[in-house]
């Protein structure tokens, strides 16, 4: 091709606005894309829920998080192209914004449309902060109003409550599946009904009528499907009771009803950060998401478009939360509470309940891995199933924060140990790139707080929180309680990524034993140890955990330190088993075994 053809020089002839007009619909054409390939993923769900296909649904998952990134790169090289030396110019970006809103404003998913943008201008500029002029910061509408009962919801009333929630159930137009789909639909239906019923004599409702409320649609992940709504009394003036009904399909067998939750705290470890995101159809996700705020109120918004798959939006919900939160306190921010890290260097603002890991320089000893290496292992916990237990990171690249907020020992400490990614701008600090993360109490902190019952219950759920890792084919690496913290529910969780690995690639070795007197005086091993050698029976020596917790630990969970269990486990995986993790605890199941 001639030079002169080609369309980064075509660029410069244009006038502004028709450059504007030209990478606009570029863009709005990728976002009709992303979406279109979204929507197909999400809708593969209930086909791959009813063939019980496990594998399907997490290759779909994984397909559905790598979509935007794929998306968004394709654009960017179309749009360099596009406006070759014009790429940078705020005026036109300007413009091209101006543009691109009138086209999101007919799209139910305005704003999803808006932080696809944001990405794009972010790719090209690298903004540091953020800049309103070429960013959607604010959004450009008004939400419009949301109302109760849901905007994406079915009232389901007038009967029974057998009858209600047997409708609601096999309601296939709302997210149920049809009647003939069922394994013993009658039988659960009755153990559910008596559950709701007990509920609500609980709250001292007995004797008046209910009505269902349930969001049309089901909500997918793993091997289930989730239905959740609220039921409301007569009595109650609105107040619901939030619950889900969790469908599962297994074999021959035909659909289940294997568990009710009930309550804001029951939803709320469903639709927890420490899981994978649901597919569920979402064409109006800011409907949706507000319809689940109405059951889940404690959650933030990011917290909700992140659990229905927009996990980047939900950066930019997250943005906007933490500067409203700036803008209304005064606190500083200062180092995490806890053992510092030997890779992160960890900080926080006392009234708002997120850290910001950023990554040192250099390691202190012993650890000798890498940054890039830390990073790959924070990607593989985004991209794995968290099963329950790890704490999701997003990352944020730029973030720009007065300096007059930051404690000056912790800006000296930043500024010593993580030069390369933080550094003064003015009256500014710029992070060029962190993990931003749910600050829950450390466990070993929680250790030192808590009554004795409470220090049992945390290290059985320790020892439940290690197992369902495994079962996911995670080994956290580093055991030690700093690692783990406890959420406000009280679930046991892991924070700490640098060591992490799968289970399959660890060496599960039984402890030699020692032959000699030297041998067995020894301070360092005697035996040769390879970098993936674990040895189970020496965990304990080394967790030292306060008592009742280790002997509680060791009641429950003496497995864990037994090399057999290890092994066992990696014998199943490696058959291709795929372990369910419920996100309930066993006594939310109508049917305790299959
Ligand atoms: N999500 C969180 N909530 C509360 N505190 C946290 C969180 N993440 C980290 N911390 C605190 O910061 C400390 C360091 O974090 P983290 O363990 O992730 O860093 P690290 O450098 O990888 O640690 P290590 O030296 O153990 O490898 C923790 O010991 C804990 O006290
Ligand atoms: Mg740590």
């Amino acid at each position: 091709m001639n030079r002169a053809e080609t369309p980064s020089s075509a660029a410069a002839a244009l006038t502004d606005s028709r450059l504007a007009a030209l990478t606009a619909k570029a863009a709005e054409r990728a976002f009709a894309n992303y979406q279109r390939r979204f929507d197909e993923i999400t809708h593969r769900a209930r086909a791959r829920f009813l063939a019980h296909d496990l594998k399907g649904s997490y290759a779909d998952a994984a397909e559905r998080l790598h979509l935007y990134g794929d998306v968004l790169a394709d654009l960017t090289t179309q749009i360099t192209d596009l406006m070759g030396p014009r790429l940078r110019e705020r005026n036109v970006w300007s413009a091209i914004k101006a543009v691109y809103s009138s086209f999101v404003a007919q799209s139910r998913a305005w704003e999803i449309g808006e932080s696809f943008f944001n990405s794009l201008t972010r790719r090209v500029f690298a903004t540091e902060g953020v800049d309103q002029a070429i960013e959607f910061v604010d959004s450009d509408f008004d939400a419009p109003p949301t109302s109760s009962p849901f905007d994406v919801g079915r009232i389901y009333s007038g009967a029974a409550l057998l009858e209600l929630i047997s409708a609601a159930l096999t309601n296939p137009e709302a997210g149920g599946f049809a009647a003939e789909c069922w394994d013993e639909l009658g039988v659960s239906v009755g153990l559910a009904a008596e559950r709701v019923e007990a509920e609500f004599r609980g709250a001292g409702r007995r004797g008046s009528k209910v009505r269902l409320e349930m969001i049309n649609r089901a909500f997918y992940r793993g091997g289930g499907a989730y239905l959740v709504g609220r039921a409301i009394s007569d009595g109650s003036n609105g107040v619901g009771l939030p619950l889900a009904f969790c469908l599962r399909h297994e074999g021959e067998r035909g659909v289940t009803l294997d568990a009710v939750l009930f309550g804001e705290a029951d939803l709320s470890i469903l639709f927890s950060y420490t899981r994978a995101y649901f597919r569920v159809r979402a064409d109006c996700p800011h409907s949706l998401v507000h319809s689940l705020r109405q059951l889940m109120p404690d959650k933030r918004l990011a917290d909700l478009y992140n659990a229905i798959g927009f996990n980047r939006h939900a950066k930019t919900e997250f943005y906007r939360d933490f500067i409203a939160q700036l803008n209304a306190s005064a606190d500083h921010f200062n180092t995490a509470e806890g053992t510092p890290g030997m890779v992160m260097v960890v900080f926080t603002l006392s009234s708002y309940d997120v850290v910001f890991k950023v990554i040192k320089d250099r390691f202190d000893f012993p650890k000798d891995t890498t940054p890039n290496e830390v990073r790959r292992r924070y990607k593989l916990v985004f991209e794995h199933d968290r099963a329950g237990r790890l704490v999701e990171a997003h990352e944020f690249e730029h973030l720009r924060i007065r300096q007059n907020r930051f404690e000056p020992v912790l800006l000296e400490d930043l500024l010593r140990a993580t030069g390369k990614t933080v550094r003064l701008h003015g009256d500014d600090v710029v992070i060029d790139h962190a993990y931003v993360e749910r600050r829950i109490r450390p466990l070993n902190i929680f250790f030192t707080e808590a009554d004795a019952s409470q220090r049992a219950a945390a290290a059985r759920d320790y020892g439940q929180a290690i197992k369902d890792l495994a079962a996911s084919n995670i080994f956290p690496g580093d055991l030690l309680t700093k690692n783990f913290g406890v959420t406000r529910r009280g679930r046991i969780v892991f924070y700490d990524y640098d060591e992490l690995c799968f289970l399959t690639d660890c060496n599960f070795r039984d402890l030699p034993q020692a032959k000699t007197y030297e041998e067995e005086m020894s301070a360092e091993p005697w035996f040769s140890v390879r970098e993936n050698d674990i040895f189970p029976e020496e965990f304990l020596n080394f967790l030292r955990l306060p008592e009742p917790a280790c002997a509680a630990l060791l009641e429950q969970h003496a497995d864990l330190f037994h090399p057999d269990f290890w092994r066992s486990v990696q014998r199943k995986l490696r058959e291709g088993e795929i372990p369910e993790i419920f996100p309930y605890p066993p006594e939310r199941r109508l049917v305790t075994a299959h």
